[in-house]
């Protein structure tokens, strides 16, 4: 990640405060996910932005950590935590995906929906502790076909990132999105003997 493109995420975010956006909806996934059985622990937002699905889980009762390269993402998700009486629930980090790594086996439910990195992925998936759930959903090969300006490494390719699980998850669904520029998946880590499942 490049300074340029940190303050062109930084910009984006800025631009939709002026218009003033209202705060995201949290994203399907995240609904669908938290809707689901769960061990106990907190959620890891990667790519947050300013996270209606962080508010979410915060309003669910769990623990979120929220990791962003756009502080200016982050001060608005931590602004609406503490508007709705969650700031101790939510905890903010900016840091770029392409370095940073969550510790493993720690999260109930690791979330990343609109972002793509490969590396990141199995990092990711090893972070989601015994029974917890994976969600992703990212842009696909057929996104790069219709815009060309996209890079091919933020792209899925043909059965990714199902593809790409380590060991030990079952995928409860992946599937395109209607229109097949962005494909979803949802994965559940084996659970410890006496743990949550499906
Ligand atoms: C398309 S937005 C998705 C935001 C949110 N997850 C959602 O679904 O609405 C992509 C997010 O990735 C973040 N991002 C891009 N590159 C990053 C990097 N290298 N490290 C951390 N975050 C990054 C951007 O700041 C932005 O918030």
């Amino acid at each position: 990640m490049s300074d340029a493109d940190r303050e062109r995420w930084n910009a984006k975010y800025e631009g939709a405060a002026c218009e003033g956006t209202t705060e995201p909806a949290a994203h399907p996934l995240a609904e669908r996910a938290l809707a689901l059985p769960l061990p106990d622990g907190p959620v890891l937002d990667l790519a947050s932005g300013p996270s209606g699905s962080a508010l979410l889980a915060a309003r669910a009762g769990r623990d979120v950590r929220a990791v962003d390269i756009s502080g200016v993402a982050l001060a608005r998700l931590a602004a609406a935590a503490r508007r709705d009486g969650l700031s101790e629930r939510i905890s903010v980090e900016e840091a770029d995906l392409e370095v940073w790594r969550p510790p493993a086996d720690a999260f109930a439910l690791v979330l990343c929906t609109g972002y793509w990195d490969r590396a990141l992925f199995g990092p990711a998936a090893r972070a989601v502790a015994p029974g917890g759930l994976l969600g992703w959903e990212a842009l696909t090969e057929a996104a790069r076909r219709a815009r060309p300006s996209l890079r091919a490494e933020w792209c899925l390719a043909e059965g990714e990132p199902a593809a790409l699980l380590p060991a030990g998850f079952t995928v409860l669904e992946q599937g395109d999105v209607p229109g097949g520029a962005k494909r979803r998946l949802l994965a559940r880590r084996t659970a410890a003997p006496g743990g949550a499942d499906q």
